[in-house]
């Protein structure tokens, strides 16, 4: 008999449910007999032990359903050996919980906060096996995260949708695309829905090269163009300053974000209607795609494989188009981003996309 706990943590994506619903299908079809525990919320519920026992009809029905049905909430790492506002010592309550409910392995599915937890319950004698979801694709240690494809094909509609109106109106339309520090929904979403310029982190831009980009486009006869900006997109002269001064840099921005910051600089450089589209959490929202659907369920029961065969303290991931575990001490605190010579890069060059750089 193995006891498990299972918990999602972070920012939700697509896939979560059909992840836990493959972990739990390939336990349940086991010879050996398996409870499932699922805690709510995130390590909230492994720390206030809020859980339920879970049974087949809990996985049933939710292979195409986004979200997460046990809840998640962030837990930020830095302050996981602080006290709570209640007192609480979070680390010692979470091995707490673990033993009281004799568990044999934790399934923690999450992106890169979630991870740096997850290793230090694995160092603290936990049995862990983790999932890689975030639509942000930055987990070091795995080509591919769930959530990412689908996030990949709401921020394409997104600027499909623009397009024919940004055509209409000979407008040029920044569309603003999730992802944190990394590019790369922006790099995908953008070359998939047929971007002019893509901007980027890992590629700080020169605003005039921006707008020398949009006046040539113009000047050639298009009537519009389009621009998937990263949320953490920054220009070279940001780029060049200390962690310290961009933040305070950031903190008195009088925009909501780079796009508007963008639109003002371009409108007032190229004399054009600019307009900003922001899809934000629905990038998030919505069915798993059919590539998440059959990825996360590939990546769900191979880690239900690990759990019987007793083999803990991995990452079940993907690289080279193999199914890996991947060693958590190596994939927590590092980030996967872009590489700026990488040849998908060249080629978007290739096509006439800018960089801004
Ligand atoms: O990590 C996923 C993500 O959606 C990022 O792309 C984004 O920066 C962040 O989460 C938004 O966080 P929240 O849901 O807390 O606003």
């Amino acid at each position: 008999m193995k006891r498990i706990g299972m918990l999602t943590s972070g920012g939700d994506c697509q896939a979560l449910n059909t992840a836990m619903r493959g972990v739990a299908k390939t336990l349940f079809n086991a010879k050996e007999q398996v409870e499932i525990y699922g805690f709510l919320n995130g390590y909230q519920g492994l720390i206030y032990g809020k859980f339920r026992l879970l049974t087949g009809a809990d996985f049933a029905g939710i292979l195409t359903k986004g979200g997460t049905f046990l809840g998640s909430s962030r837990t930020p790492f830095k302050t996981i050996r602080e006290p709570g506002e209640d007192g609480i010592d979070k680390v010692a309550a979470m091995k707490q919980t673990y033993y009281k409910l004799q568990l044999d392995c934790l399934v923690i599915l999450g992106g890169n906060g979630t991870h740096k937890t997850a290793n230090l319950l694995r160092e603290e004698g936990l049995n862990i096996v983790t999932l890689p979801k975030t639509i942000d694709n930055d987990l070091w240690g795995t080509d591919m995260t769930f959530g990412f494809q689908s996030a990949v094909n709401v921020a394409t509609d997104c600027i499909d949708c623009i397009h024919t109106t940004a055509a209409s109106h000979g407008r040029v339309f920044i569309v603003e695309v999730m992802g944190h520090k990394a590019g790369w929904l922006t790099l995908n979403a953008g070359m998939a829905g047929g971007a002019d310029i893509i901007l980027i982190p890992e590629i700080p831009y020169d605003i005039d090269k921006v707008a020398k980009k949009i006046k040539q486009r113009h000047e050639t006869g298009s009537r519009f163009t389009i621009l998937a900006v990263a949320e953490g997109a920054i220009s070279k002269e940001d780029a060049a300053l200390s962690k310290k001064e961009y933040k305070k840099k950031l903190a008195n921005r009088k925009y909501p974000s780079v796009s508007y910051e963008l639109a003002a600089q371009l409108q007032e450089k190229c004399g054009y209607d600019v307009r900003v589209t922001v899809p934000g959490h629905t990038q998030r929202g919505g069915s798993p795609c059919p590539y998440d659907r059959v990825f996360a369920s590939r990546l769900g029961s191979e880690a239900a494989e690990l759990i019987l065969k007793g083999e803990y303290g991995f990452m079940v991931g993907y690289k080279n188009r193999e199914i890996v575990k991947v060693p958590l001490e190596d994939v927590a605190g590092k980030l996967k981003m872009v590489d700026p010579n990488a040849s998908i890069v060249k080629e978007a060059k290739l096509l006439g996309i800018s960089f801004g750089d």
